[in-house]
């Protein structure tokens, strides 16, 4: 049988672990296939995804800036991926190109195998990029009690308004209340500093950050000092590529400690 092959898409694209990961379970699950990055530019999507269809590619992942921008070329749309306007996953199901949203699930797991119960919690977002709706999207499934939302750019929180109705949005730079408090910004990337105050927001709160490269951004060095439980993105995206693999070759691949390794620096 031919080699299937798989890619995540996106620009840039040289960060990915995903291909690291992927091509790991493949490998443990004796699966014949190859996980490649490809940077894209805009222009190129269609073609690429012309591809999927006449089945010389088999799936890809996207991130960003993609996910959106892939979805007037599928066929059809998973209830989350059509809920959140966000595609991380493509299958070819039998001729239809259908895009998948495992960002949800990873988020979701993610928090529940920290056995920390959302319910009623009040939760404050830092970002609204590409990850902010389906990190919504999970929340409200895990009934968090408020969502606040925060963002340099207003106009990109009002966007995500659209999707979300019962959102409360805060100016850049203030910070509330609040149980949870998330960083969805690229800052932390490069080493960054957020530029927000949290001395005053008490302690024994979660202090998550999406971000797993590093693995302790300054955000969270913060939350720790200041007496937060902390965790990064790193189980969010096991668990993304974990449910991206099950539906492209319908086995669940093993999370172990040497899954959780191999994706730490080299
Ligand atoms: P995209 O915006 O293309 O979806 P992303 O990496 O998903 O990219 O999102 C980047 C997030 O980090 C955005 O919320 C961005 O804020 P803007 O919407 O104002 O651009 C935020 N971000 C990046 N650099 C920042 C900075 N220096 N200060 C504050 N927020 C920043």
């Amino acid at each position: 049988m031919e080699i299937k092959r798989y890619f995540v898409i996106g620009n840039p694209i040289n960060h990915s672990l995903s291909p690291k990961l992927q091509n790991y379970w493949i490998k443990q699950h004796n699966i014949n296939a190859v996980y490649e990055k490809l940077k894209l530019e805009e222009n190129e999507i269609e073609s690429f995804i012309d591809k999927i269809r006449n089945q010389k590619i088999d799936g890809c992942n996207i991130t960003v800036p993609f996910k959106k921008k892939v979805i007037p070329f599928l066929d059809k749309l998973s209830f989350e991926a059509e809920k959140t306007q966000s595609v991380n996953t493509i299958i070819n199901n039998g001729g239809n190109l259908i895009g998948h949203n495992t960002d949800i699930y990873g988020f979701e797991k993610a928090i529940k195998s920290l056995n920390f119960d959302m319910k009623g919690k009040k939760v404050l977002i830092l970002g609204a990029g590409g990850v902010v709706p389906s990190i919504i999207f999970a929340l409200k499934k895990m009934q968090a009690s408020q969502i606040i939302l925060t963002n340099r750019t207003k106009k990109k929180a009002e966007d995500i308004k659209k999707q979300f109705y019962d959102l409360v949005f805060i100016d850049w730079g203030q910070v509330t209340d609040f149980d949870v408090v998330i960083n969805a910004t690229s800052l932390g990337l490069n080493n960054e500093f957020i530029n927000l105050d949290f001395s005053n927001s008490g302690d024994k709160k979660l202090f998550y950050d999406v971000i797993y490269n590093p693995e302790e951004t300054n955000f969270l060095k913060e939350g720790k000092k200041l007496g937060n439980q902390t965790e990064n993105g790193k189980l969010m995206f096991i668990f993304q590529a974990f449910e991206a693999f099950k539906l492209w070759h319908g086995i669940e691949p093993k999370i172990s400690s040497g899954t959780l390794e191999i994706l730490n620096n080299d």
